[in-house]
């Protein structure tokens, strides 16, 4: 079965979808690690970021893993460094060429092949996996999601003002909505879920009651 978990950065997404696949047993596809593993590999090869061929090189030859929730590049474990600030911000051009995104929607599709996934991202299921059983739209307004990536930031040791995050959020929610190719979007079948005053673990639970009703062989109630 595969799970579609879309929406914009600071909707919780990451946390519900690794919590719901750790308790399920599934497999968790992290899309956005992988468009910011290329990211990564982009600049060590001082590739430009313009050059979309090149970019598609890199994804298609990428040797990327998943393992106990780290992020392998060939054996090496590039979690932590493919969430810095430079490697967000590289991303974008990354995320926005056609070539790459074709190359990542194949990569998704073969790492999903006969596997229970939960996978993450911003078009698993308008684009990638249209034929998910279940799709969730995970959002929350935008001033809910600034103060989540703000106190996570202040978590980290980053000081950072709240004005600051909204504002470089408002700038990344443009750029996935504006993209040609691979725009974020819930798909017309994706249940909306709005995450504003639930706890992390209520979203879990709610997801876990969704994909209860929608494993094949059950009726929907
Ligand atoms: O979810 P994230 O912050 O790790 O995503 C990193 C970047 O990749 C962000 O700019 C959005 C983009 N992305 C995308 O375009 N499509 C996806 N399926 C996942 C992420």
């Amino acid at each position: 079965m595969i799970v579609t978990l879309d929406g914009p950065a600071g909707a919780g997404k990451s946390t519900a979808a690794r919590a719901l696949a750790a308790r399920l047993g599934w497999f968790y596809l992290d899309t956005g690690a992988m468009y910011r593993t290329v990211a990564l590999v982009a600049l060590e090869r001082g590739l430009s970021l313009d050059n979309a061929t090149a970019l598609a090189g890199v994804a298609e030859s990428l040797d990327l893993g998943f393992q106990d929730g780290r992020v392998l590049l060939g054996d090496r474990d590039i979690s932590d460094e493919i969430r810095t600030d430079r490697i967000t911000q590289a991303t974008r051009p990354v995320a926005d060429a056609p070539p790459v995104r074709a190359a990542m929607k194949r990569l998704q599709r073969r790492l999903a092949a006969g596997r229970d996934v939960v996978t993450e991202g911003r078009d698993q299921g308008s684009e990638v996996f249209p034929q998910a059983e279940l799709k969730v739209f995970l959002t929350a307004s935008p001033g809910e999601r600034a103060r989540r990536r703000h106190r996570e930031e202040e978590a980290r040791g980053r000081r950072t003002s709240l004005e600051a995050v909204e504002a470089a959020q408002a700038r990344r929610d443009e750029g996935d909505r504006g993209r040609p190719v691979g725009a974020m979007q819930a798909a017309v079948d994706a249940v909306i879920l709005e995450t504003d005053g639930l706890s992390a673990e209520a979203v879990v639970e709610r997801l876990v009651t969704l994909v209860e009703t929608r494993r094949p062989g059950r009726t929907a109630p």
